[in-house]
């Protein structure tokens, strides 16, 4: 498992870092917004490196960037003993670990994830990879980076609606997890709260769960609860203009999942109308079209191992408590995105 370093001082800490280890060539791979807004708060402290700029967006996280990767670390003249930072999103951290873990056999890599998202989640559990061919993470291994270096304070340049997303999997891991956690969360001014606190116990239970099952045999599907409906919404909205951003999509996926966890394991009708009241409070409500129902829930079958009657979904007992390999049908879907469009913010 990796280590993971909660700085408070990015430059101080990485420097550190840096000064204890050993390498032959220094390699930066940031996004065009991460270089522009992150990459100040490192470059200083930096020893002679070199570094890649790819355009930012999910769309670039593909084969072809890859391959500009490859060339720019050959260019470079990389060697095993080369080490890279990613500095930036999950977009960065996904594809800048790949392309270090397949460059001559894998270079040793530092993350430095700066979107919450990438901090709470995709830094931690050792998944990289791209898109190919419009599958999402379809080309990819499992490798750990050498380090994850964590800091709030890149969230300060991190836009409104990129926070948010990332809220929806802190409040996600207290809802499988910790209730008490999930209490604690800020409903109103969310976006003003101590995140370096969230940030670091959010990371020990994706860490604590991704410990247990590192190969998501069994109890790493908790990590899906909303994924299931929520991905899908995120797919056919994907390249339209209602196009919705992950953890907007995941937040309308936990409150149709929280739903089917009322209706299949029992969870209680207060503790689902409090889920509803979070996440309608910090995400609104979305409008999902009666005719685009149906095939959001086709959608939940896709890329998955069963007979096209049933889909497995993480689901809550109560609040702080996921179970996994939940059987719901095709009507179960369909009932629980009438049951969100039924809500009212
Ligand atoms: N490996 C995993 O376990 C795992 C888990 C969850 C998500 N992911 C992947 O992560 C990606 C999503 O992550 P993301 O939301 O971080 O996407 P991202 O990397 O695209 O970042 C979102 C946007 O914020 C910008 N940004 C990031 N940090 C910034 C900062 N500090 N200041 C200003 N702008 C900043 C980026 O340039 C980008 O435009 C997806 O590709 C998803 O598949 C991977
Ligand atoms: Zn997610």
């Amino acid at each position: 498992m990796e280590s993971i370093i909660f700085s408070s001082q990015i430059a101080t800490d990485l420097e550190r870092y840096l000064k204890s280890k050993s390498f032959s060539k220094l390699g930066l791979i940031a996004d065009s917004n991460t270089y522009q807004a992150c990459y100040p708060l490192v470059q200083e402290t930096l020893p002679p490196h070199e570094h890649f700029q790819f355009e930012a967006g999910e769309i670039n996280k593909n084969l072809d960037t890859c391959k500009d990767i490859w060339q720019w670390m050959t260019d470079c003249g990389f060697d095993r003993k080369s080490l890279i930072i990613n500095l930036g999103g999950g977009v960065t951290g996904d594809m800048g670990g790949f392309c270090a873990s397949t460059y001559k056999r894998g270079v040793k890599f530092i993350n430095i994830p700066t979107s919450l998202l990438s901090q709470v989640d995709a830094s931690v559990g050792g998944k990289l990879g791209i898109d190919f061919n419009g599958f999402k993470n379809h080309i990819g291994v499992f490798n750990e980076p050498e380090t994850v270096i964590i800091s709030d304070a890149f969230l300060k340049t991190l836009p409104l609606p990129e926070l948010r997303s990332g809220y929806a999997e802190v409040i996600k891991h207290g809802l499988i997890k910790n209730e008490n956690y999930f209490r604690s969360l800020k409903l109103h001014n969310w976006e003003t709260q101590a995140w370096k606190d969230i940030i670091e116990k959010s990371v020990y239970i994706k860490k604590d769960v991704v410990n247990k099952d590192p190969k998501e045999e069994g109890l790493r599907k908790i990590l899906n609860f909303g994924h299931t409906v929520g991905h899908a919404v995120e797919s056919f909205y994907l390249d339209t203009e209602r196009h919705l951003l992950h953890g907007e999509a995941i937040a309308i996926g936990m409150i149709a999942e929280a739903y089917l966890s009322h209706q299949h394991i029992r969870l209680p009708k207060d503790e689902l109308d409090t889920i509803i009241e979070t996440l309608l409070g910090i995400f609104g409500k979305v409008e999902i079209p009666k005719e685009d129902l149906d095939a959001i829930a086709q959608l939940c079958f896709q890329d998955k191992k069963n007979d096209g009657k049933t889909i497995n979904c993480s689901l809550l007992k109560k609040i702080g408590e996921c179970d996994y390999n939940i059987a719901v049908s095709l009507d179960d879907i369909i009932e629980s995105l009438n049951f969100y469009n039924a809500q009212h913010p």
